[in-house]
């Protein structure tokens, strides 16, 4: 073995490389991510889950919900949509400049604010915008998420390593048997609904393909008084006459879990304009 000490540092080498590649770059990326502030809000973002939460996330795992069911919403890119807001002194002149653009605006003083150009570029955005306001009117820029998932209403933004922060293991999944769970809190938040769609998922989506998880409830006899916690279930579902069905406490975590995925704030790292409710 003359050339021992070479094969040995070839090795050391190309190990180290791997080593500083893998692990040492993955800390330098990520091992410091903390919570953060909110877009233009002094909100804290990630912050613990409930204790409950916490819990359901093990029942989660422990029930291979992974295995149908994905956590991350992709994103392809960021668009720009007009939000007209004020018409300002002259309304002709901004109805003419909203018509330039393609858009309509009918009765201009209860209409607003109305998107007047939805996902087209900066440059395009910036030029509407002008527009209107040499018009003498007032228009904003609305950043918006764009991509398939977004699209098809799973979340307002990609996810980011950040939205992980709290979770352990954190539940990715890789296939998509059922919708993305990423931000199903927001769209879902109703732990009444989780419990039925769990105990009989075609109780509350006709024709739903997702397996039913009864073990996590229990059919008890009525005794005195029914259990407030018992599931109010539509006839076909419902248990024998004087039986109830009552969720164990496994069944509440998860639903408690699945009513706190939220990801729905505007992050450095993943901007867009959050939706602001027209008082
Ligand atoms: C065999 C695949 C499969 C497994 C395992 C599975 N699901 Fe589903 N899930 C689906 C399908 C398909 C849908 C869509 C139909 C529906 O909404 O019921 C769905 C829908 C959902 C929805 C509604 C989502 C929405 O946006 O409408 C939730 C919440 C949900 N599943 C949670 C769970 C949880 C929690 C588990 C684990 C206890 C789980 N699923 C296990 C297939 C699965």
């Amino acid at each position: 073995m003359k050339n021992g000490f070479h094969v040995f540092l070839a090795a050391f080498v190309a190990l180290g490389i791997s080593w500083l590649g893998f692990v040492l770059g993955s800390i330098l990326q990520l091992g410091v991510e903390g919570q953060a502030t909110v877009l233009q809000s002094s909100d804290l973002y990630p912050v613990q889950r409930p204790g409950a939460a916490t819990m359901g996330l093990q029942v989660y795992r422990a029930e291979g919900c992974a295995a149908c069911h994905t956590e991350q919403i992709r994103q392809e890119g960021v668009a720009c949509d007009v939000v007209l807001t004020a018409m300002g002194n002259n309304p002709a002149a901004v109805k003419k400049a909203v018509a330039g653009l393609g858009a309509q605006i009918s009765d201009a003083t209860n209409a607003l604010p109305k998107t007047v150009l939805s996902r087209v570029s900066k440059a395009g955005a910036d030029a509407a915008t002008a527009s209107i306001s040499s018009a003498g009117g007032t228009a904003e820029i609305h950043i918006v998420a764009t991509g398939p998932d977004i699209a098809r209403g799973w979340g307002v933004r990609g996810s980011v390593a950040r939205d992980y922060l709290w979770d352990d293991p954190v539940q990715l999944g890789n296939l998509r048997a059922g919708p993305d769970l990423a931000n199903v809190g927001a769209r879902l938040g109703n732990v009444t609904w989780q419990l039925l769609h769990l105990y009989a998922p075609q109780s509350v989506v006709k024709g739903s393909a997702m397996p039913p998880f009864r073990f996590l409830f229990r059919v008890e006899k009525i005794g005195g008084a029914p259990s407030p916690d018992a599931l109010q279930l539509p006839k076909p579902f419902a248990p024998a006459p004087g039986y109830e069905v009552v969720p164990t406490r496994d069944a509440r975590n998860l639903a408690a879990y699945l009513v706190s995925l939220h990801a729905d704030v505007p992050l450095f790292e993943a901007p867009f304009t959050p939706e602001v409710s027209t008082k």
